[in-house]
């Protein structure tokens, strides 16, 4: 008989951010296939004796190829083993669960999401920013920044994007940070308009830089992914400020 395949969001970095179905999961897993943004500090809660296969990416590094984790999934999951894929934040945001999705679908194995709580969401909540914070704005819109507006490769309306008036969320854009900023500014984006980098969110090493849209790259260039920028209103809002002080 073929096992599953079940596909876990782990949440932004701390390992208490995972789901209960998704710690679940983990400790009843026979093979877990996991990248490096997951909490891996999970990993010691599988059972003794489980398969744990490193498949993550390092930024401008060794990365194993979407194929390749497709065929293990398979694999595994033929010879009849509950199969685990372990990511950061949710696995349908920027994480490629759909392809795996369909290459297990494919192959006649049974797939189970349990999604996890973005990085898109999760990071900025982490850094007390309410990415939809009513009075300021009517919605955030999420967007990959691995090209910026002026590569030939980008499939984003950028201009669309400057006039949003949504909260922009960008992942996958430290290193083309500058490029972003002048970009939106240059197709309208007040370059005053409130920013914020949120740099390892929910790990100890989490670090906030805030400026504005014309400040932000500047102030941030130091940054290493994994990092999110948030650029609107909301980056501003000092919700953390808001709280009765010692003694209140
Ligand atoms: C390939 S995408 C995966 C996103 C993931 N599926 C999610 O829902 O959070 C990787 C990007 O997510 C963002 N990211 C993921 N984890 C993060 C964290 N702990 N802190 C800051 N950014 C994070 C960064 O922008 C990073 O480059």
């Amino acid at each position: 008989m073929n096992g599953r395949v079940t596909l876990v969001g782990g949440g932004p970095g701390d390992p208490g951010l995972i789901t209960v179905s998704g710690l679940a999961a983990l400790m009843a897993a026979e093979v877990v296939l996991y990248d490096h943004l997951a909490p891996l500090s999970l990993l010691e809660e599988c059972a003794p004796g489980t398969l744990l296969i490193d498949v993550g990416k390092i930024p401008g590094g060794r990365a194993t190829p979407q194929d390749e984790i497709n065929r293990l999934l398979v694999e595994h999951a033929l010879a009849g083993r509950e199969v685990v894929r372990f990511k950061g934040g949710d696995g349908f945001v920027f994480g490629r669960g759909g392809e795996e999705w369909l290459a297990c679908a494919e192959a006649g194995i049974e797939v189970r999401v349990i999604p996890g709580v973005t990085s898109a969401i999760g990071g900025p909540a982490l850094a007390d920013i309410a990415v939809s914070h009513r009075g300021l704005i009517q919605g955030f819109t999420v967007v990959s920044g691995h090209v910026g507006p002026d590569h030939p490769a980008s499939t984003t309306n950028w201009e669309a994007l400057a006039a949003s008036g949504t909260t922009l969320v960008i992942l996958m854009g430290v290193r083309t940070l500058g490029e972003i900023c002048r970009g939106l500014i240059d197709r309208g984006l007040d370059p005053a308009t409130p920013a914020a980098v949120i740099a390892s969110a929910g790990s100890p090493s989490m670090r906030v830089i805030r400026g504005t849209a014309a400040t932000i790259a500047t102030l941030a260039e130091k940054v290493r992914p994994p990092a999110i920028t948030v650029i609107g209103a909301v980056a501003a809002l000092a919700l953390a400020d808001a709280q009765p002080g010692p003694g209140a």
